[in-house]
């Protein structure tokens, strides 16, 4: 069972400018919620209840988010508002939240190691909280829990792009295990078109061993200078095994204009159906 889940927040937000000037990207609401509850929530559904957040500078509002907040609470007590607190009072009686702040951006596999010190040596997850995703049933963080339960090493959500998209991504091959299920044998960060393995994508949705600290320590920075996990994925692929799984359900690139619209169109139905 994993108990701990990882969310590298500490970026800029630079994409979204001037919306995220002096507001984290991860509290831009897609209807009524922050995009980081929702990757919390999945977290939570998935058994991950102890919440490690890799802040940075100008982040203060998510560690504000996840607590009481006493004034308001007190305030709406007793109106009809009150209700629209009850998922987030859920989540802090359920979850723990642990913090650390990055003080330099050296990349994704960097900000993971500056979480080091919350994970300690047990597998866990990590959320990028601008990939928004919806599971078929399950959520995706549930989905790969289930695929590491089996198989017991890091595992990666992937998803098909457009050949003219893989080099927004990290991009995997292997064969197939299961169905949805890749031994990864090659992973590249970010390729040209014209030199990628192939057009299946990493998503931010990881499962990972804990050895995984050592390698990125080992690991030289790659694409743009950064430490990036899918280099220490691939030395982890070769020494013992990483697996890729395609999951089932829908992903909404929210650090991009129109995934975020697109994610907003859809909890927008979801929240009309819901009669909120
Ligand atoms: C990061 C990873 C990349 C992955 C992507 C998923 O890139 O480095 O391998 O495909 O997240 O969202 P970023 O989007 O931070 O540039």
């Amino acid at each position: 069972m994993i108990k701990k889940c990882l969310f590298p927040a500490a970026g800029y937000g630079t994409r979204f400018l001037p919306a995220t000037k002096s507001m984290p990207k991860e509290m831009l609401p897609v209807v009524d919620k922050p995009l980081i509850q929702y990757g919390v929530e999945e977290a939570m559904e998935a058994g991950m209840n102890n919440i490690a957040i890799v802040t940075g500078r100008g982040k203060r509002a998510l560690a504000d988010h996840f607590d009481v907040s006493y004034e308001l609470e007190h305030q709406i007590s007793g109106s009809s508002k009150e209700g629209l607190l009850t998922d987030i009072r859920e989540i802090l009686d359920d979850c723990t939240f642990s913090y650390t702040r990055q003080s330099e951006m050296k990349g994704l596999g960097h900000a993971i190691l500056t979480g080091e010190t919350l994970i300690g040596k047990e597998p866990f997850g990590v959320v990028l909280a601008d990939d928004l995703c919806v599971g078929d049933g399950d959520g995706v963080l549930a989905q790969m829990a289930q695929i590491y339960t089996k198989y017991r090493c890091s595992v990666v959500a992937i998803e098909e792009v457009p050949h003219e998209e893989v080099s927004k991504y990290g991009v995997i091959s292997g064969s197939a295990l299961e169905d949805g299920v890749y031994l990864i044998s090659d992973m590249v960060e970010k390729p040209a078109p014209d030199e990628t393995p192939s057009n299946l994508a990493i998503i931010g949705r990881y499962i990972l061993t804990p050895d995984i600290f050592d390698i990125i320590r080992e690991t030289p920075a790659g694409r743009n200078g950064e430490i990036q996990i899918t280099d220490a994925l691939q030395t982890q692929a070769r020494k013992n095994m990483v697996l890729a799984y395609r999951f089932k359900g829908q992903r909404f690139d929210c650090g991009s204009v129109d995934g975020f619209v697109a994610a907003t169109n859809y909890f927008y139905e979801r929240w009309k159906e819901l009669g909120d």
